[in-house]
């Protein structure tokens, strides 16, 4: 199986002054921390820094569809004072070719590269999402396509949600949880479990929240299905961060063993290296763990822990509705911090 590449500084940029965001460590530890205590401000004061980024402006590209990403990001730049523009290309905009040296005689009109070129005369920063192959694993976990957009921008890039990563999600998840914890955070016990889906899903967001909660120094626990392991490459480098920040990442497939006394549950459905390697497979594993879903009997043994996913969630499927709308439940808070993150990350990308 194909891993991942080494950790690198994921802000690869075409001229040197740019700053992408294209992974939750495109920024240093005290950007990050500034970041996420400036998200809860954001959330306790509704005017902090409103028209800050006054005549700013941002471009969003969707090749994937969104709710949170799409509302909080232009909730986001309203607040600043900004504009912004959206564009979900094939709906409403040129549908894109993204293959270099592509003969384009096919229904895509515009190039990936003209696309991004122009758009970056119009504004001062640009997010855009795009999903993953599910097909080609090398791709994916290069991040290929929104490497390809960051290296035609000449305005930074932030990633909403990749093939690999979502950062705007993580800082998100990392303010909640340094609101809900404050500085006992890093004692905390996070578990990243997998949940049922009915479709195999992509690896950016646990990939991500693995990575959040080992930056913050959390003690985190990945339970999954042993067919479901995360990308290897993914884990290893989540294990070193966690030991820079003095917590821990193990695995287990043992899910109601890692819920024992967990102070957070984060459920995520997601198909994994096996989708690429074998997706039948894959299918007839996943169908066969419907027991994973996440219950009121699986959150009663956590310590009082919060239940978290970054939606959108299948209710009865993923997780029970007894979750969803019992004590546990803190979803919502995480989804709102979306607007209050993006809020802070707008205003550092456009303060370098
Ligand atoms: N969590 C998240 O990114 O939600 P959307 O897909 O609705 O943007």
């Amino acid at each position: 199986m194909p891993t991942s590449p080494s950790p690198t500084t994921s802000s690869s940029s075409s001229t040197d002054d740019l700053q992408h965001i294209l992974r939750v460590d495109a920024v240093s530890d005290a950007t990050w921390d500034a970041l996420r205590h400036t998200a809860v401000q954001h959330r306790h004061d509704g005017t902090l820094h409103a028209g800050a980024a006054s005549g700013s402006s941002l471009g969003l590209v969707f090749m994937n569809p969104s709710l949170r990403t799409r509302t909080s990001m232009e909730g986001a730049a309203a607040h600043l004072g900004a504009r912004h523009t959206t564009l979900v290309p094939g709906n409403g905009s040129w549908a894109l070719e993204w293959e270099l040296g592509a003969v384009m005689d096919g229904e895509a009109a515009e190039h990936v590269r003209e696309a991004i070129g122009v758009l970056s005369r119009y504004h001062d920063a640009l997010g855009v999402r795009v999903f993953a192959s599910g097909t080609d694993y090398g791709a994916d976990a290069q991040d290929t396509l929104i490497r390809t957009v960051a290296e035609h921008a000449t305005v930074p890039v932030i990633n909403l949600e990749s093939a690999w990563a979502h950062p705007c999600q993580g800082l998100a998840d990392a303010a909640l949880l340094t609101e809900r914890y404050g500085d006992a955070l890093a004692d905390k016990t996070f578990v990243l479990s997998w949940a049922p889906h009915p479709k195999p899903l992509p690896m950016a967001v646990p990939n991500t929240a693995l990575r959040t909660a080992a930056r913050c120094g959390m003690d985190v626990t990945v339970a999954r299905p042993d067919t479901h392991a995360l990308d290897p490459g993914v884990m290893a480098e989540a294990e070193a961060l966690a030991e820079t920040q003095g917590g821990s990442v193990s695995a287990t497939s043992d899910q109601a063993a890692a819920a024992e006394g967990a102070d957070v549950v984060y459920a995520k459905s997601w198909g994994g290296p096996l989708v690429y390697e074998n997706p039948k497979a894959e299918s007839e594993a996943r169908a066969a763990r419907s027991d994973w879903r996440i219950t009121a009997d699986l959150m009663a043994r956590t310590r009082n822990g919060a239940f978290l996913h970054c939606l959108p969630v299948r209710r009865n499927v993923v997780v029970d509705d007894a979750v969803l709308d019992g004590p546990h439940a803190a979803h919502l808070d995480q989804a709102e911090y979306r607007l209050h993150a993006q809020k802070a990350l707008l205003q550092y990308v456009w303060s370098l």
